[in-house]
This record gives C-alpha cells, sequence and structure tokens, in this order.
C-alpha cells in the first residue's frame, strides 16, 4: 500500500483547494493534445482539435478537461485506495477506448505545468513533489487493468 505522510496530504489538498477543476482540466488536456499530438485521436468525437487555437476553444475538450479533473478528485478523497477507485476507469481506458497506457504520465506532466504556471512560486518543490508521487499512484492505478 502506498505510504502518505501528513505532509504530502497537507500538500495535494491544499492545492487541490484552490484549483478551478474546468480549467485547470482544461489546461492539462489542451496541453496533452498540442504537445503530444497523436492523442488527438483518442478524441475523434470531439470536433476539431488538430490545432492550439481549435483546442482553446473546443467545448467538449472544456467539458472532458472538467471530467478528467473530477475523477482525479475521487482520487484524492481516496488516497489509500486509488487503485480499487479507479478500477473501472481502467477498464474502460483499456478495453473500450484502447488508451495506451503512456499516455496517462503525459497528462499528468502537463498537469503538473498547468499547476506550475497557475501557481507560480507557491507550487514550491516539496508541493510538487507530493503531486508527482499521486500522479505516477493514478497512473500506475489506471493502468492497472491492462495486461
Ligand atoms: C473518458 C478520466 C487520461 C482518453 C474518461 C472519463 C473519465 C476519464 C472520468 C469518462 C468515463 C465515462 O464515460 O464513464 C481520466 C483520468 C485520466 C485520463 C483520471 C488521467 C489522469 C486519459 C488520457 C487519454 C484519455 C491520457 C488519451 C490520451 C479518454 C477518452 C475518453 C475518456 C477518449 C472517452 C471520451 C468521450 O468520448 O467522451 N477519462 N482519463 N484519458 N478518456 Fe480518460
Amino acid at each position: 500500500m502506498v505510504h502518505w505522510t501528513d505532509e504530502e496530504r497537507q500538500a495535494i489538498s491544499s492545492t487541490w483547494a484552490e484549483i478551478n477543476v474546468e480549467e485547470v482540466g482544461h489546461q492539462a488536456l489542451a496541453r496533452v493534445l498540442v504537445v503530444y499530438p497523436w492523442t488527438q485521436r483518442y478524441f475523434s468525437t470531439f470536433g476539431n482539435v488538430s490545432n492550439a487555437t481549435a483546442i482553446a476553444g473546443n467545448p467538449k475538450v472544456r467539458a472532458h478537461g472538467k471530467r478528467v479533473l473530477d475523477a482525479l478528485g475521487d482520487a484524492i478523497t481516496h488516497l489509500d485506495n486509488v487503485k480499487a477507485t479507479y478500477a473501472k476507469l481502467s477498464q474502460l481506458h483499456s478495453e473500450k477506448l484502447h488508451v495506451d497506457p503512456e499516455n496517462f504520465r503525459l497528462l499528468g506532466e502537463t498537469l503538473i505545468i498547468s499547476l506550475a504556471a497557475q501557481f507560480g512560486a507557491v507550487f514550491t518543490p516539496d508541493i510538487q513533489a507530493a503531486w508527482q508521487k499521486l500522479l505516477a499512484v493514478v497512473t500506475a492505478a489506471l493502468s492497472k487493468q491492462y495486461y
């Protein structure tokens, strides 16, 4: 089982409390689609996601970014049980959506960058470390149902 220190729990929950999930979710997903353009193919039902301007103005990308961050919120409220929390979601991404699990790591990275952009110096190395750990746990849990 993953061990979380009080400091890590505090770092994650204090950042989470300040986040606008719609905005940060949109930024993180938009960055994935621009920086790693092969991810665009998973979102063929979202209309035009072929360039940064189209992605920025695409309401489906925005809505989905919020959905992803809401799911991240589920992990944060179940920090001691992320694998079970994500069992169904992992199965969905594997068996139905066929998302290469390497992409979970990439979304984690763009989320970290979006948080750094929003919080600046307040997003200290210690806080970043706690978030990197969270996203590693999330990525492992989402990848669990792949075989
Ligand atoms: C759908 C969460 C990463 C591709 C979803 C849904 C959630 C979710 C909650 C909706 C599930 C439902 O319909 O019941 C997450 C989380 C991620 C993550 C928490 C990582 C932190 C990714 C990545 C990709 C991806 C990296 C692809 C690059 C998709 C697609 C759908 C989906 C294509 C279906 C979208 C639609 O047609 O509405 N995801 N996801 N996900 N996800 Fe993810």
